[in-house]
């Protein structure tokens, strides 16, 4: 049994991950420990035991400090949910500064001055799929014909693969994305083929260079090889597309879905001047990642909290928690559409997070101002109880399946 060396408290370790429980619920076992106990010694289904934190100072520590690394979970037999151990290679496995030289490339094509080249593009997009909606008639699946064309159209044009592929890729990439309950091989060969899919691409790219991200990445591997390697190149290209759509295909769903439940569109239709606040606030509400998080491992002893935690013990960090921590939000159980003040961690924090943020904000606030305007009236088609769930998935929640309908 693990004890806390400051105070000699003997832990005992919890079961992790906890069950998510229904649908968008956050487990509750998150705001127990965040009061109780929090850095808690947990117990995961491979590997063993580690470190569970769930308040937003200590995650943030988890994240920020170099002295917690992600290349040293690679190929490691390290408390884990899946029993694969992480094969390594993708921009989420690497430290500073190896980490530094990937991202570098990527960074620029996200910038938020770029994201604001794409704009005009994403609002015409939105405008289209509107359009779509309503040629079809209500009620409509808002997932088929609006939340997941919007991002892989976006994410398909600034890297440069066709869109019309996606149901190749969508498929795959879901996998990609699923957690306990699939089993490896299944997941082995959807990475392998999406791989195999971006090879291909890539080498007609190299024949034929285009405007887009694909092409600027080829160019950098060929000036200079030590900028990056062709498996990087393929990879990077991979998780580029895998984590640019299912992430912000599923908030966007689970954002409209958590308005009309509430009855809270209305309100927000009237002000659309309040859009980009309450897309804040959604994004820290609503648990996208469910309970799971990628670990970190501590390259010496750390004292976190009221913890040493040793040299190579693993670490999750719980963004999920960090977001209702009652110390940095007030009322964090409140959805609050206009909350003033909200440094959520839906993106991460350091040196990953999410590169793709800001054009994940600026797709979910066109997409929110344009439907709510568009249909003022907008309401669910069923009732939420009956809303078919995604249940192979568990790194990413939300709707199979999201029937809307409105007043024609
Ligand atoms: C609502 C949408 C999104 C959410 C909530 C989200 C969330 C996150 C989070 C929490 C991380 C950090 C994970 C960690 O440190 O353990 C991350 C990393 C990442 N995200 Fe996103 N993301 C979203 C959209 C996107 C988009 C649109 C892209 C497309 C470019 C993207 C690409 C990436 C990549 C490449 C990483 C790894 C970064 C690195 O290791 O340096 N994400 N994302």
């Amino acid at each position: 049994m693990a004890t806390t060396p400051e105070q000699g408290i003997p832990q005992q370790p919890m079961k992790y991950p906890f069950p998510d429980g229904h649908r968008l619920d956050v487990p509750p076992e998150f705001a127990e420990l965040r009061a109780k106990c929090p850095v808690q010694r947990v117990e995961l289904p491979y590997g063993g035991e580690g470190w569970l934190v769930t308040r937003q100072a200590e995650v943030k520590t988890v994240l920020g400090d170099p002295r917690f690394s992600r290349a040293a979970t690679v190929q490691a037999d390290i408390p884990r949910t899946q029993e694969w151990l992480n094969p390594g290679g993708d921009i989420l496995s690497l430290d500073p500064p190896e980490h530094s030289r990937i991202r570098r490339l990527i960074s620029g094509a996200f910038s938020r001055r770029n994201v604001e080249v794409w704009r005009p593009r994403i609002a015409e997009l939105v405008g289209e799929l509107v359009a779509g909606m309503r040629a079809a008639g209500s009620p409509v699946d808002l997932v088929d014909s609006f939340s997941m064309p919007l991002p892989i159209t976006v994410i398909c044009e600034m890297l440069g693969v066709p869109a019309s592929d996606q149901h190749f890729f969508q498929r795959f990439s879901e996998l990609v994305f699923s957690g306990v309950g699939v089993p490896a091989e299944d997941v082995e060969a959807a990475s392998d083929a999406l791989t195999s899919y971006l090879a291909e691409h890539i080498a007609r790219h190299r024949a034929e260079p285009q405007n887009d991200l694909l092409s600027e990445l080829i160019a950098a591997r060929d000036e200079d090889e030590g900028r990056l390697s062709e498996e990087e190149l393929v990879t990077l290209g991979v998780t580029v597309l895998a984590a640019g759509h299912e992430t912000t295909a599923n908030a966007i769903a689970n954002s409209v879905l958590t308005l009309l439940v509430d009855g809270l569109g209305t309100e927000l239709a009237e002000h659309p001047e309040r859009i980009d606040t309450a897309a804040e606030e959604l994004l820290r509400f609503i648990p996208l990642g469910g309970s799971e998080s990628l670990p970190r491992i501590a390259t010496e002893d750390v004292t976190l909290g009221e913890v040493t935690v040793r040299e190579g013990e693993a670490v999750f960090p719980a963004m999920v928690s960090a977001n209702f921590d009652e110390e940095v939000f007030t009322d964090p159980q409140v959805l609050d559409l206009e909350r003033p003040h909200n440094p959520h961690l839906a993106f991460g924090f350091g040196p990953h997070f999410c590169p793709g943020a800001q054009l994940a904000r600026t797709e979910i606030r066109v997409a929110l101002a344009t439907l709510l305007r568009e249909f003022p009236d907008l309401r669910l088609a069923v009732p939420p109880a009956e809303v078919p769930w995604r249940e192979d998935t568990a790194l990413i929640r939300g709707p199979r399946h999201l029937p809307v309908a409105w007043h024609p």
